[in-house]
């Protein structure tokens, strides 16, 4: 009998058992959440939005930044009270926080309500750990690296039409202030025929996004002996029948080649809108980022996709405040986004990670330096998206329908192809079906549509 099925037995004998899973941090941590839940279904597990009402909690975390994992560290100590009111309650803790050793052992040791920590590479462990801290044991725990990909996991996903399907995990890229590859350990590929057969089974059930995953999407496949790379696989999923739009993330500048821009741009499911995060307009910086592109060699990027689609639709990641940021330094990526005309970015004051390179450098910039600078690349961004949305008014969208707007009756809200946020009346009955809309009106988070 496996430990999976021991599970099952124990817990048939008993009163329904309601488990509470929350995720942090990225996308793929979010579909791990979903494979845990999954997981804990098949065993017998219900659900519960409510911490006090569970018997088991697991919080599955992220250490990408120090505010997210302070943030678990006040969670996990606020659950105490939760534990000492219900001794059997088992609380768990899963994802990238337990990947650092630090982190794991001040888990150990400072938190005796924690009843086990589950590594990111090890979810096929979790009955076992459950089944540990049933029959007693103190703290239980599975953080080896598991480099094998274990497939055919089910799971219970928080959206009935948009799914994710990650197509690769970790990263070799090491990035000097990353801790993503310290965490999530070596890249490694999905088989196509695994990632198809899922899309394809998606689909028939009525998913209309599917967004697909990676610390690297467009280094995919680099570990399967070059059998299918990344642009190839887009075309295999865009060959699937059926009316659905695909999404990735993340791309990597460096390995943005021509033939991706060509399959995105011929697709005609692959979305029109490119992820490429650059992190910073220096090429100094960069350097000591360890991203192996110059400015000039994003530029050449968006240029190509420009020539070819002049409103094409671009997001990217910037960090703000890498250790010895020059003002010059800060300049330059003020004058890259003016430049590119981003939809959209996603900026973040650099965190200090132990174990990263960075972290060893000693950093001159006062913390008040950063948040001003942060500041003044929002307001320019602010300014470049209310101004470059302004190219969609008086055009068609076509928009998959998310939920009601929560601001507005009578609207809803969804995302157009090129990952812009639309909002237009309707009702929830639209909820989780394409729409077309007409451009009326342009805002700087958002635009606003009639159905056509
Ligand atoms: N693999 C993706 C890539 O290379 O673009 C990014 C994955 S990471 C989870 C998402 C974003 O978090 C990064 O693009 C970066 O901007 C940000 N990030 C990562 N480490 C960080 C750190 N130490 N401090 C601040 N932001 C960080
Ligand atoms: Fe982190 Fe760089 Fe890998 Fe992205 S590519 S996950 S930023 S190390
Ligand atoms: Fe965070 Fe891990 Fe994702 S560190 S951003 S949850 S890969």
């Amino acid at each position: 009998m496996t430990d999976t099925q021991k599970l099952k037995a124990v817990l048939a004998d008993q009163p329904c058992k309601k488990a509470f899973v929350r995720s942090f941090g990225c996308q793929l941590n979010v579909s791990d959440g979903e494979k845990i839940k999954g997981l804990l279904q098949s065993v017998g597990y219900t659900f519960t939005d409510s911490e006090s009402d569970a018997d088991l909690i697991i919080l599955n975390t992220c250490a990408v930044r120090e505010n997210a994992e302070d943030r678990v560290f006040g969670i996990i100590g606020s659950m105490k009270h939760l534990k000492d009111s219900n001794p059997d309650l088992i609380i768990g803790i899963s994802g990238c926080m337990t990947a650092q050793s630090h982190a794991a052992e001040k888990i150990k040791k400072s938190y005796p309500q924690v009843g086990f920590v589950l590594g990111t590479s090890a979810l096929d462990s979790l009955p076992s750990l459950i089944l540990e801290c049933m029959e007693g044991a103190r703290f239980a725990s599975d953080t080896a690296e598991h480099t094998e990909i274990c497939e055919g996991f089910e799971q219970v996903r928080e959206s009935t039409f948009k799914a994710s399907v990650p197509i690769m995990f970790g990263c070799n890229n090491f990035c000097t202030y990353c801790i993503v590859p310290y965490v999530r350990g070596k890249e490694r590929s999905r088989r196509p025929e695994d990632i198809i057969r899922e899309v394809e089974g998606l689909v028939q059930n009525g998913y209309k996004e599917i967004m697909l995953l990676g610390q690297n999407v467009n280094s995919y496949g680099n570990d399967l002996g070059g059998e299918t790379s990344f642009p190839q696989l887009l075309r295999r999923i865009n060959d699937i029948d059926g009316d659905f739009i695909i999404r990735f993330m993340s791309s990597h500048p460096k390995d943005a080649t021509p033939e991706l821009i060509d399959v995105i741009l011929e697709c005609d499911k692959v979305a029109k809108h490119l992820h490429l995060p650059v992190q910073s307009g220096s090429d100094d910086v960069l350097e000591r980022m360890n991203r192996r592109y110059t400015i000039e060699k994003y530029l050449e990027t968006v240029n190509l996709l420009r020539s070819r689609d002049p409103d094409f639709s671009l997001t990217t990641d910037l960090i703000v405040g890498f250790p010895n940021e020059t003002d010059e330094d800060f300049k330059a990526t003020l004058r890259l986004i003016e430049r590119v005309k981003f939809d959209n970015i996603y900026s973040f004051i650099y965190s200090k990670r132990t174990g990263t390179k960075a972290a060893l450098i000693d950093d001159k910039i006062p913390d008040e330096v950063k948040s001003v600078r942060m500041r003044k690349l929002l307001e320019v961004q602010r300014g470049i998206t209310s101004e470059h949305y302004k190219r969609f008014l008086g055009k068609r969208m076509r928009v998959l329908a998310e939920e009601p707007c929560k601001k507005r009756e009578g609207y809803i809200t969804g995302k157009s192809s090129e990952f812009i946020i639309c909002e237009f009346p309707g009702d929830s009955s639209m909820i989780g079906q394409f729409v077309e809309i007409e451009v009326t009106k342009t805002m700087n988070w958002a635009v606003e549509g009639r159905i056509i």
